[in-house]
């Protein structure tokens, strides 16, 4: 009996294999076999480039950091392809909104300007430029960086947006959000036309 079991089971396993391991046909074989990349944040933001080369940024649930995911396309076709610690934690305020902004041009990614609130809730940005430095700029050091101008936002506020305009050149670098001195029932924006930034409340 149980000799008939085993030469039974013998005889079912090719037929088995064969039912699990064949793809669905209109599921490829590579992202069948794909499992769920973990991540769990409080906001994000994300930039594409027209070929769907995709970044996005989050502010990581657990440590703070704000992470940079290199995804190679939209999610139906691209695929995770690696991470890294953009903004250390103790630069980044709890619950912070992310914003982005992106330049591109026919070579790929030409700049990205990644922002966000500090512990002081002063607006501060990491900025990418293809050519310039290793990867991101930013932190104290960074003297191109909105950082250092000090600009306040409302405590607490989740109002910040990120816009990069190519019509001119050089281009201009805006950020929406609340500022904490003057009105705080609208909106104000950090605007760089090349010559340094300012700040101009919506009239
Ligand atoms: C924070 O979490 C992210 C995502 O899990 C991870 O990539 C990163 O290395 C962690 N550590 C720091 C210091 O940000």
């Amino acid at each position: 009996m149980f000799k008939l079991l085993i030469s039974k089971a013998l005889l079912m396993l090719p037929l088995y294999l064969s039912l699990t391991l064949a793809a669905p046909s209109d599921n490829p074989t590579a992202r069948s076999a794909n499992t769920v990349i973990p991540i769990t944040g409080s906001n994000m933001g994300a930039v594409s480039l027209s070929d769907g080369n995709t970044r996005v940024y989050y502010q990581d649930a657990t440590n703070g950091s704000i992470i940079q995911l290199v995804v190679s396309n939209d999610f139906e076709i691209g695929v995770y392809v690696s991470s890294a610690v953009i903004v250390p934690a103790d630069e980044v305020r709890q619950n912070s909104p992310v914003a982005v902004s992106l330049l591109s041009d026919a070579a790929g990614f030409e700049q990205i300007h990644l922002g966000f609130f500090s512990p002081d809730n002063v607006l501060s940005e990491y900025i990418w430029e293809a050519g310039v430095g290793s990867g991101f700029q930013g932190g104290p050091t960074c003297t191109a960086c909105v950082t250092n101008k000090g600009f306040v936002g409302a405590a607490g506020s989740q109002m910040l947006y990120a816009l990069e305009t190519s019509g001119t050149s050089p281009p201009v670098i805006r950020y929406g959000f609340v500022l904490d001195s003057g009105d705080s029932n609208t909106i104000s924006e950090a605007i760089n036309s090349g010559s340094g930034w300012t700040v101009a409340t919506l009239t």
